[in-house]
């Protein structure tokens, strides 16, 4: 199977496996990416189950719209049963690299409020120790060059993220994103309360202190279903 065929199929899982677990009229956490957008579209067709949704992006509140989901502010909803969402690299612990896709931020704000974290993802998202994938910072524009330095010290290659045409990466929150290669990340509960500490950061793309509690993998043989003994 190719990898956009195991995306669709974890999305299909997911929704599935959301229906299973929320009772009718119950609105559902929803994630950002190319994985989320498979979870959404398979969403759409169960469509009058849900009341609707939370968006983690603009990106998202624009498919689920174009679904004709409704999609509420967080700050009208207050609990959310279940999130899901896609990951960049995720580890045996259910700690995620997040972010590829710029939407960190809004993702660990609608993640928090949720009961479970359901992360869906193919099979080369599964990792032994996450890094490899650049780890994305979200920051105040002011703040780039003084976190950088941060960065610099703890011996990753930092980049600022730009877009296709070389201009900055801006993010939904008019923020700039900093990617960092060549971090091993074996305390990634550590690293990811060390970095949101400094001033400046408005989200670290680790998704430790608050990780899956599942995670539907994608792979050749099927839907891996990994429950997480989140603490
Ligand atoms: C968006 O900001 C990200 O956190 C995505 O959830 C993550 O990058 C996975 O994206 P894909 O499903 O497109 O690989």
């Amino acid at each position: 199977m190719t990898q956009d065929e195991l995306k669709q199929l974890v999305g299909r899982a997911a929704a599935d496996y959301v229906r299973a677990q929320v009772p009718e009229g119950a609105v559902v956490g929803v994630g950002t990416g190319s994985t989320a957008n498979c979870f959404i579209d398979a969403l759409a067709t169960d469509k009058t189950h849900y009341r609707g949704a939370v968006s983690s992006s603009e990106a998202t509140t624009a498919r689920l719209k174009a679904h004709g989901i409704a999609v509420f502010d967080l700050n009208h909803v207050e609990t959310l049963s279940v999130y899901v969402d896609g990951a960049d690299e995720i580890n045996a612990a259910g700690h995620m690299i997040k972010g590829g896709g710029g939407a960190l931020t809004r993702e660990k704000i609608v993640a928090s409020v949720a009961d479970q974290f359901v992360c869906i993802a193919d099979a080369s998202k599964l990792v032994e120790t996450m890094g490899l994938f650049p780890l994305p910072i979200e920051v105040i524009p002011m703040a780039r060059a003084v976190v950088g330095r941060k960065l610099a010290a703890l011996g990753g290659q930092q980049a600022v993220r730009v877009k296709a045409d070389g201009s900055p990466y801006i993010t939904d929150n008019g923020n700039q994103i900093i990617d960092v290669k060549g971090l091993r990340i074996v305390d990634a509960i550590a690293l990811e309360t060390q970095i949101n500490s400094w001033p400046g950061v408005v989200t670290v793309g680790l998704f430790a202190r608050r990780g899956a509690n599942v995670c539907l993998l994608g792979t050749e043989h099927g839907v891996q279903r990994i429950d997480y003994a989140v603490g």
